[in-house]
């Protein structure tokens, strides 16, 4: 694997492998990388890709500084796991590469609406950044297919709309969560878990599953989600949020009906840690 560090070696590499006919397949990371974000690079390689990984923790997405100053960067260790994974093409920019003239003064990419509540009511600005970075990255790889995981749902309803809005010629494919034997989905923040904390981590997922079973039983979505929000509240945690949702275009749910594809999505606090997971459940 071959590690480049500005747009102008990244794009002299990119050039190679399309001039060798190959397709481009993107997956965007911000490093401390765990088996789902492998999972991304498997499934590129899956579909026949020349794999480009980015790694760059992106400070525009970040509206805590601690939050930003804090998030784990471990370039080395990464490169191995990319590498052993047989990744072609990792682009690891630092800042003054990524916003050369500071972000301040930068073109911003907003998408309404899917943006809106969620992740994005907790963390203003969270999805401009995504947008904007995901924006700039597309631009300098300039990939035929782009790999999400659905751990970060809002965020592949984001990428989806920014791409149809914004006619980027690019397939976005969406990869499923990657959990832990216990359920728990992996994640970066993981790491800031004590030992007990951790034990008691995959209540979340079991809470998100009570609550799919719950609307299965015909309890009604306001009862579910107060149920299942004390549950998770109950194991340790503090939710931030739990909502039932429409898996295609992220709507608020209120009345379920059969057939409906719904996802449940919740986030919440765990000691250092804010934890976010999300299900789909199909009703019959
Ligand atoms: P990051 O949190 O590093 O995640 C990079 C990609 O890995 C995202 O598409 C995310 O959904 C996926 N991913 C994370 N955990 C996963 C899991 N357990 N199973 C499957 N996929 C998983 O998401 C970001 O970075 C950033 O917002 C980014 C898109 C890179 C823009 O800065």
């Amino acid at each position: 694997m071959i590690t480049v560090h500005t747009i102008r070696e990244l794009r002299e590499q990119v050039l190679a492998a399309r001039r060798q006919g190959q397709r481009i397949g993107f997956v965007p990371t911000m490093g401390n990388l765990h088996d789902g974000h492998i999972s991304l690079v498997d499934r590129a390689h899956a579909e026949d890709c020349f794999v480009v990984a980015s790694i760059f923790v992106n400070p525009m997405q970040f509206n805590d500084p601690k939050d930003l100053e804090r998030y784990p960067r471990t370039l080395e260790q990464d490169q191995q796991r990319l590498a052993a994974a047989s990744c072609e093409l990792l682009f690891a920019p630092d800042v003054k590469e990524m916003y050369p003239n500071g972000q301040a003064s930068m073109s911003r990419v907003t998408v309404p609406g899917v943006s809106e509540g969620l992740c994005g009511g907790a963390r203003p600005g969270h999805f401009d950044g995504v947008a904007t970075v995901v924006t700039k990255l597309f631009n300098m790889v300039q990939p035929d297919q782009a790999f999400f995981g659905e751990k970060d749902y809002q965020q592949i309803a984001v990428i989806r709309k920014m791409v149809a809005d914004l006619d980027m010629p690019i397939k976005i494919t969406a990869v499923p969560t990657a959990r832990a034997a216990d359920g728990l989905a992996l994640s970066s923040r993981n790491g800031y878990l004590t030992a007990e904390e951790r034990a008691i981590a995959p209540a979340l997922h079991q809470g998100l599953q009570q609550l799919g079973q719950l609307l299965k039983q015909g309890v009604t979505v306001a009862e579910a989600i107060a149920e299942a929000r004390q549950a998770i509240d109950n194991s340790g945690f503090r939710c931030d949020y739990l909502e039932v949702r429409c898996a295609d275009n992220l709507e608020v749910v209120s009345a379920p009906q059969p057939g409906d594809k719904l996802v449940i999505l919740g986030a919440a606090f765990l000691g250092n840690a804010r934890l976010i997971d999300n299900i789909q459940v199909a009703l019959n």
